[in-house]
């Protein structure tokens, strides 16, 4: 399936029947040869829109799995790199990955916590997340911003890229439709779940949260993914500053 390096549909099949975190253990061998591991083009969109707001001390990429984002990190932060993800098969392909050897380049660390409990204090001045908010449920956002505040320093900002919701009607649409269909009736007939929904995280409701948590938040177009016929950006980076 995707590549020849990449899962058959049987193991697909099986890692989708587990829960999130046991799927990701078992998908992480061929993870960067699946479409789920964010696309370089778009961790270069948001490192070229981070870099006139830093550089930035130390970041944290939530929710890292093999560690794309922290490509970006490394472009903007000068102190420390962190990736925390709970899935240690995950962690252990990230780990394999080549040490930076410029001698000014911040320390790469791997963390294996989950998300919604995060094991660090106020230490960090980026954060950073790429392609797992998916995994939460609308419930537990509040928890989730509130646990990303709580490991920013006063000022520090979590940042993440957003895609335009597909045009209703579009094959995209229907396709995301499907997708997240298929995952509820999956998730009412067989446990454990596996939480993948792709409609959920809704920028207005994000906005509102992020706000709510105690967030000032700026939206930037990502110019390279065009616009709309509407005029309105293709893809955005939500930046939402802690505020004191
Ligand atoms: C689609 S992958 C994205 C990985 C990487 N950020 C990227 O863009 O290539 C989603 C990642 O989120 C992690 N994840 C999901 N829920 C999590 C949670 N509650 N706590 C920590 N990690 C979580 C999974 O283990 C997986 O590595």
């Amino acid at each position: 399936m995707f590549s020849p390096e990449g899962p058959t549909l049987r193991e697909l099949t099986v890692q989708a029947l587990s829960s999130v975190e046991r799927g990701y253990d078992l998908l992480a061998p061929k993870f960067d040869h699946t479409p789920y591991r964010t696309p370089d083009r778009v961790l270069d969109a948001v490192a070229s829109a981070l870099e006139p707001m830093g550089p930035f001390g130390a970041g944290l990429d939530l929710c890292c799995g093999t560690g794309a984002g922290t490509d970006v990190l490394a472009r903007v932060c000068r102190e420390r790199v962190t990736g925390v993800d709970f899935s240690a098969g995950m962690l252990a392909v990230a780990r394999e990955r080549p040490v930076p050897e410029e001698p000014e380049a911040a320390e790469v660390s791997w963390v294996r916590a989950d998300a919604r409990a995060l094991p660090f204090g106020p230490a960090f001045d980026l954060v950073v997340s790429f392609g797992a908010f998916g995994h939460f449920l609308p419930r537990e956002l509040p928890g989730l911003f509130a646990q990303v505040r709580s490991v920013l320093r006063p000022g520090g900002c979590f940042a993440f890229p957003v895609g335009a919701p597909p045009r209703p009607g579009s094959r995209a649409y229907w396709s995301l439709l499907g997708f997240d269909a298929a995952m509820r009736v999956r998730n009412a007939l067989w446990r454990p779940p596996f939480v993948m929904y792709y409609r959920t995280f809704r920028l207005g409701d994000v906005g509102r949260e992020l706000a709510r948590t105690g967030f000032r938040v700026d939206l930037h177009p990502l110019p390279g993914f065009g616009l709309r016929s509407d005029g309105s950006p293709r893809a955005r980076l939500v930046v939402a500053r802690r505020l004191p």
